[in-house]
C-alpha cells in the first residue's frame, strides 16, 4: 500500500491546510446531516492538495455514504441520467445520506456528449442528496455551466512548513529517519503538492542520495506509478500503448521501471518470463534507433515495452508489492540549470514543430539528440549548428544541450 494511501486522511480534522475550505465543508455536512441540502460545493485548487482526499474525509465525517463518479463513468448522457438521477432522489429518513462526489468534473468533461450538462445540471437543482463537485481549474471553459449551479470551495497549495510537518509525522509513523536537509528539499521541491511530496518521501527512503536530483521531477499529472499501473494491470494494447506515449518519462527510463518492476506485480514465471523478452526487444529496439537513425525503432520499443509487458501478465498480476525504484539509472536533467534551459528548448520546438509539449519532450528530444550525434560525426557541428539555427530557431548552445541531455 502507498503511503499516500496509507496516511490519507480519516476525517476532517486530519487534512492538512486550507482551514476555511475545511470549515466550509464542515457546515456543508452538517446541513446535509440535518437534511439541509443546499447548493453543491466545487471544490478547485490544483493537484495533490487533498480536493478528493477532504471529500471522502468529509462523508467519512458524517458518516455519509457515497456515490463517487469518475472518468469511465461519463461515457455518455444517458448512463448519467441512470446513474444520477435516481441517487439523488432516494430521501429516505431511515438510510445514511448519500454524499454523491462528481471528481475532476474538468477532465471529465472532455467526454460529455451535449445531454450530459443538462443531466448533471437537472440532478443538482433537484438532489435531495448532498453533491460535491471536484475541479482541477474552476475557469475551465467547459465547466462554465457549473459556476451558476454551484458553490466555489477553493483548495490552495499547500505551505511548505505544511507539507514538512506532514512527512515528518509520517516519518515518525513508519518508524523511519530521514535527515532534515532532505525532508526539507522534499518539502520545497514539492510546490505545494503534498500528495508529490508524500511519493517523493516514499521514494526516497532507504534510496540511494544521489537520487535526489530527481525530486519534484516526477510530473504531477501522470506519474510514473500510475503508468506502470496502467501497464501492468490492462489486457488492452492500446491502454497500455497510451499508457506509455502518455508517460513523462524518457523510454530508457520507463523500460527500467517496469524492468524493476515485473518481478513485484506478475506472480507466474510465464507472465515474468515473456514480460522480459519484450523488454528486451523494447531494448533492442531503443538500441537500434541509436545506432542506425531509424527513429521509427523508438515507436517500436514503446509498443514492447508497453503493450508487449501487458499482454504478458495473462491478467494475472498482483497489486500487494509496493514499486521499486529502479537503482541503476541515470536520470534526466540533473541541474536546475539544465531544466530550465530544456524548457526553453521545448516550448520553441512546441511553437516550430506544432506539437504537444510532451510529445516534444518524449520523442523529438531523443530523436534530435540521435540526429546531432550522428550528423555530427558525419557532417560536423558547424553544418548541424546552422541547420538547427535555421530550421528550428535553436542557438549553438541550445543544440549541445539537447546533445548532452540525460535522455539516454
Ligand atoms: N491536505 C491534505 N491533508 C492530508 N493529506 C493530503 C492532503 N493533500 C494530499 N494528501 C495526501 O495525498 C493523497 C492524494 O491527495 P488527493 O486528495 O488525491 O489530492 P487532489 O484530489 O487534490 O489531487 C491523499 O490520499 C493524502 O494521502
Ligand atoms: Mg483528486
Amino acid at each position: 500500500m502507498l503511503l499516500s494511501d496509507k496516511y490519507a486522511p480519516k476525517t476532517l480534522d486530519d487534512v492538512v491546510g486550507n482551514a476555511t475550505s475545511i470549515q466550509r465543508l464542515r457546515l456543508f455536512g452538517l446541513d446535509a446531516q440535518k437534511g439541509l441540502v443546499g447548493r453543491p460545493l466545487i471544490v478547485c485548487g490544483p493537484s495533490g492538495v487533498g480536493k478528493t482526499c477532504a471529500v471522502n474525509a468529509l462523508a467519512n465525517t458524517f458518516g455519509f455514504e457515497t456515490l463517487e463518479l469518475n472518468a469511465s463513468d461519463y461515457r455518455d448522457s444517458e448512463t448519467l441520467r441512470r446513474t444520477l438521477l435516481p441517487a439523488g432522489n432516494t430521501n429516505n429518513l431511515f438510510k445514511k445520506k448519500v454524499l454523491i462526489i462528481l471528481d475532476e468534473i474538468d477532465e471529465l468533461s472532455n467526454k460529455f456528449d451535449s445531454g450530459a450538462e443538462r443531466v448533471i445540471t437537472e440532478m443538482a437543482k433537484k438532489s435531495k442528496q448532498p453533491v460535491i463537485f471536484i475541479a482541477n481549474d474552476f475557469w475551465d471553459r467547459k465547466i462554465t455551466f457549473l459556476r451558476e449551479i454551484a458553490e466555489k470551495c477553493e483548495f490552495k497549495k499547500l505551505g511548505v512548513d505544511e507539507i514538512s510537518r506532514t512527512l515528518r509525522r509520517i516519518l515518525s509513523a513508519q518508524g523511519e529517519e530521514m535527515p532534515d536537509d532532505l525532508i526539507n528539499e522534499i518539502s520545497l521541491k514539492s510546490s505545494g503538492d503534498l500528495s508529490g511530496a508524500i511519493n517523493d518521501l516514499e521514494l526516497m527512503m532507504g534510496a540511494d542520495p544521489q537520487l535526489r536530483e530527481n525530486l519534484g521531477y516526477r510530473s504531477r499529472k501522470v506519474e510514473i506509478f500510475g503508468v506502470l499501473d496502467k501497464i501492468f494491470q490492462t489486457n488492452s494494447f492500446a491502454t497500455a500503448r497510451a499508457a506509455a506515449q502518455d508517460a513523462d518519462v524518457d523510454l530508457s527510463m520507463l523500460i527500467n521501471w517496469i524492468e524493476e518492476n515485473v518481478p513485484n506485480r506478475y506472480a507466474t514465471k510465464k507472465g515474468r518470463y515473456d514480460a522480459m523478452e519484450n523488454l528486451s526487444s523494447a531494448s533492442k529496439y531503443l538500441e537500434s534507433a541509436s545506432r542506425t537513425g531509424h527513429y521509427d525503432y523508438l515507436k517500436y520499443s514503446s509498443i514492447f515495452a508497453s503493450a508487449g509487458v501487458s499482454l504478458s501478465g495473462g491478467g494475472d498480476f498482483s497489486m500487494l508489492k509496493q514499486y521499486s525504484f529502479p537503482a541503476n539509472i541515470r536520470f534526466l536533467s540533473h541541474t536546475k540549470k539544465s531544466r530550465n534551459e530544456m524548457r526553453t528548448i521545448i516550448s520553441k520546438l512546441v511553437y516550430k514543430i506544432h506539437a504537444g509539449k510532451q510529445n516534444v519532450s518524449n520523442t523529438y528530444i531523443t530523436m534530435f539528440k540521435l540526429m546531432i550525434q550522428r550528423a555530427g560525426q558525419e557532417e560536423g557541428m558547424e553544418k548541424v549548428y546552422d541547420f538547427f539555427e535555421s530550421k528550428y530557431s535553436l542557438e549553438k548552445g541550445e543544440v549541445d544541450a539537447i546533445a548532452s541531455s540525460k535522455k539516454y
